[in-house]
């Protein structure tokens, strides 16, 4: 069986809430990105989630994660990405820690799956979006809560295909 880690940051517990049902749709483990220790980010597929505090930075307990990230060798590991964040009160930088996951991750060489459609949201711009599509699941707790679990649901089956789960 797959070694899937889910390592998430998170405020206010959205994120948190997100991450377990991820992890348990998939069969792997959820981890604070606090508590994240270097080993961790050898999973054979990683999954990892921010929301978006500031104007569009990283939630805090990526700090030290963004560091271990870049001590590993990602190439051609299996990364997918989602982040919680707010479309109305943030519509310029809507879940751009995702875009900065991406980034960081796609500099390591990893291979980014979970595309996600951006139809639909009502946003201005995102660092996560790349024409058209998000670089992985956009939550918005604080406007369409009804939606996500049916949301990660959708995306955890595209991931289980996209990776042969
Ligand atoms: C002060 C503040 C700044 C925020 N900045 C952003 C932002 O730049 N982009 C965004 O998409 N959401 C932003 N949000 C919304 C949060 O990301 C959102 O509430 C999220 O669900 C929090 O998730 P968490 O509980 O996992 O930390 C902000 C919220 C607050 C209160």
């Amino acid at each position: 069986m797959a070694d899937i880690k889910v390592i998430f940051g998170s405020t206010t517990g959205n994120t948190e809430n997100a991450a377990n049902i991820i992890a348990k749709e998939l069969g792997g483990k959820a981890i604070s990105a606090a508590d994240a220790r270097p080993e961790d980010f050898n999973a054979d597929i990683l999954i990892l989630g921010s929301s978006t505090w500031g104007v569009g930075e990283i939630q805090d307990d990526w700090i030290g994660g963004l560091a271990m990230l870049n001590d590993c060798d990602l190439k051609d590991k299996i990364v997918a990405l989602f982040g919680e964040g707010d479309q109305m009160g943030f519509g310029d930088t809507f879940v751009d820690a995702v875009g900065t996951l991406y980034q960081k991750v796609t500099e390591r060489g990893a291979k980014v799956i979970g595309r996600w459609s951006a139809e639909g949201y009502k946003h201005g711009s995102s660092t996560a979006e790349i024409n058209g599509e998000f670089v992985g699941l956009a939550l918005d707790e604080d406007n369409e809560s009804e939606l996500t679990f049916e949301r990660i649901r959708k995306w955890c089956g595209r991931l289980k295909s996209e990776a042969g789960l």
